[in-house]
């Protein structure tokens, strides 16, 4: 698997909001087999060259390295298991880069199937949304051998700027889940803060600014205009999205008979809206 770059065959299977502009970018330099349920969603990518297949047994048959970016453990089963599935075609050899926020236990069970069918698979969840995927400065959490990360490493860091191997297989997506919840507690408590101060006569400018810039400076501060005020124009960060990071946390942590009272709380915070959550501070002031 080592050094294998340039003539790499690279399969690609879920197109979507994430995995349409990784896909591009590693069709600058190589071949990219690609297929997505919904065929409409890739014509794009087809103009620029990507060699469309049917199913993702097929691209698995036509691919070095397969890497897949789907929605949710249901979407990951689907595109992974059955005649059609990536299992089906994988090569004895390849590589394949799951890049899905799914549950850590789901992904260690594919892994071993994944070796049973002679070829390795690192988990490798990012950090980040769309603008990053489309930038290529993802933040990318590793998980798989050693010789697994390493085969994947040069692909990886054509997505993103930042590529840690964190552990054996699943401790990527854990570490993204541990990111989720730190990073969903910041942005609700900032805009519960805001929205508490904006009740009481201040400007929302300034508690922002106060936050993020000559308080605490938490975590979270970011360089550019404050979220809570400037709502971009398109989402950022999907309340819901966002939600199922923390119940799979949630989930991971039960399973070690770990409790997460802020997760819980926050599972049932996020459950009351489905939107961007830079958003959050208008929703918060309409309530
Ligand atoms: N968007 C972000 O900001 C962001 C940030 C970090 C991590 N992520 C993670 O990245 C992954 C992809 O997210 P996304 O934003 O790209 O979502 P998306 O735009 O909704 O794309 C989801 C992909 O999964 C496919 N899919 C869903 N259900 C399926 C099923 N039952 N069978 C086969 N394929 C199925 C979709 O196919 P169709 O096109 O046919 O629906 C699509 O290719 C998720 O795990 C998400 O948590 C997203």
């Amino acid at each position: 698997m080592q050094g294998r770059l340039l003539g790499t065959r690279i399969g690609f299977v879920g197109l979507g909001a994430m995995g349409g502009p990784l896909a591009g970018r590693l069709l600058y330099r190589n071949q990219v087999f690609g297929t997505n349920r919904t065929r409409s969603k890739a014509s794009a990518l087809i103009d620029q060259g990507l060699i469309w297949r049917d199913t993702p047994r097929e691209v698995a048959e036509a691919a070095d390295v397969v890497f897949s970016m789907v929605a949710d453990d249901a979407a990951l089963a689907a595109v992974a298991s059955g005649p059609d599935g990536i299992l089906a075609g994988l090569q004895p050899g390849a590589l394949y880069v799951e890049m899905s926020t799914v549950s850590p236990g789901a992904s260690r069970e594919l892994s071993r199937r994944v070796r049973s069918a002679g070829a390795t698979m690192v988990d490798a969840p990012v950090s980040g949304g769309v603008p990053a995927a489309e930038a290529g400065t993802l933040a990318i959490m590793v998980g798989g051998t050693e010789a697994g990360y390493r085969a994947a490493e040069a692909l990886l860091l054509r997505l993103g700027s930042t590529v840690t191997h964190v552990g054996g297989n699943g401790q990527g997506l854990l570490l993204d889940l541990a990111i989720n919840v730190s990073t969903a507690a910041q942005l609700v408590a900032f805009h519960e803060g805001v929205m508490l101060a904006a009740h009481g006569g201040i400007d929302p400018t300034v508690t922002a600014r106060a936050m993020t810039e000559f308080a605490n400076r938490p975590a979270m501060a970011a360089s550019g205009p404050s979220p809570a005020i400037d709502v971009p124009g398109r989402a950022g960060c999907d309340a819901a999205r966002m939600r199922k990071g923390i119940r799979l946390a949630l989930e991971t942590a039960r399973a070690s008979g770990l409790q997460l009272p802020v997760a819980a709380a926050l599972d049932r915070a996020l459950g009351n809206a489905h939107h961007d959550i830079t958003g959050r501070y208008q929703w918060v002031t309409r309530a």
